[in-house]
């Protein structure tokens, strides 16, 4: 099979196209055929060296983790997935699940079926940034229904989707963007738009319940939380400082890392379904073409997400 591969940790130039023997699913695994593969920042930090670059070890090695597909076969076990079923997921993380490649194996519970509203480009870009979004305000934050919910760098592929899970429980949200993406940012339910290059967004936000700092490490956000409040730092860097002046305050900080997650997926599915989720594609690009999604994704102002399509 096709695959993208790495020989060293370096800049988007070390992808290159190479090939693979298509992995076999053992016992209750499946084996999916890839036809969009979203592309997220931890797939460029650790392409060079950072991100996961730990668990996956040395080079070489194949980035990707998330997948929308269509099962090909499956293991011995597995009742609940049947071959041509289309599928998304964001298998084995942070583990490597080797998602930039023609086929991709995994635990069946790892998937769920892919909402039929969505196409694959949409599906593809949906299971690690809406794992991460539901994780947060759902399992982390509990966000309930008049809540005020502040979501820095909203129009991301995190971001979009953070502030439609927000407001299906019902919160306010407020998002940071450029004024360029506003208009975005209302389209996917942002209450109160703050341009953060033009605007002291804390001054703008007041008082939150939440704080999503998808940027990490924002001190000047602390401001905006009281007693009960929550701070949830997204990339994994943050100043020793931050957390101390969240506590101050009386409000939790915590950092967070997404998990495969077989009902965050349904949950995920039932918003689709219901016409309160929907996934922004910004650019897609054929799987050879790999390093060109990287350089793109790497300037930090993608409008949703990118995708590698197989
Ligand atoms: N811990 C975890 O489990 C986990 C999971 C997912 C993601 N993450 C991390 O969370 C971060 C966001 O991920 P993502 O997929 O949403 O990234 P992304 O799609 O690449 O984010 C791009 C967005 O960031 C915005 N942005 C850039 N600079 C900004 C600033 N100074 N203030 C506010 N917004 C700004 C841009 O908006 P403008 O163009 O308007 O500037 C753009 O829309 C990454 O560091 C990622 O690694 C962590």
């Amino acid at each position: 099979m096709r695959i993208i591969t790495q020989a060293s940790f370096g800049g988007p130039e070390v992808l290159v196209p190479g090939e693979a023997p298509v992995p076999e699913p053992l016992p209750t695994e499946v084996l999916v055929r890839v036809r969009a593969a979203g592309v997220n920042p931890v797939d460029w930090k650790t392409r060079a060296g950072r991100g996961m670059s730990g668990v996956l070890g040395d080079p070489p090695l194949t980035l990707g983790w998330d997948v929308a597909g269509v099962v090909e076969s499956i293991g011995l076990g597995v009742t609940t997935l049947a071959p041509g079923d289309p599928v998304f997921g964001m298998p084995w993380f942070p583990r490597a699940a080797n998602a930039y490649a023609e086929f991709v194996t995994a635990p069946s519970r790892q998937f769920a079926r892919k909402p039929p509203e969505l196409t694959f480009e949409e599906a593809g870009g949906l299971p690690l940034a809406g794992l991460t979004a539901w994780q947060i305000l759902v399992d982390t934050a509990n966000v309930q229904p008049g809540q005020r919910v502040l979501v820095n760098a909203a129009a991301g592929g995190v971001g979009h989707l953070a502030t439609q899970v927000a407001k299906s429980r019902g919160a306010t949200v407020l998002g940071t963007a450029r004024t360029v993406n506003h208009a975005a940012l209302r389209r996917h339910g942002v209450d109160v738009p703050i341009d953060y290059t033009a605007t002291d967004v804390a001054e703008a936000a007041g008082r939150v319940d939440v704080v999503v700092d998808l940027m990490g490490g924002t001190r000047s956000l602390a401001a905006t939380l009281g007693p009960g409040g929550l701070f949830v730092n997204v990339p994994s860097a943050a100043p020793a400082e931050l957390a101390a002046e969240v506590e101050q305050r009386g409000a939790r900080f915590t950092r967070f890392l997404v998990e495969p997650d077989h009902e965050g997926l349904f949950a995920l599915s039932q918003l689709v379904e219901d016409g309160e989720l929907r996934v922004e594609v910004a650019a897609t690009f054929p799987l050879e073409r790999a390093a060109e999604a990287h350089a793109l994704g790497e300037k930090g102002h993608t409008a949703g997400k990118i995708v590698l399509t197989v």
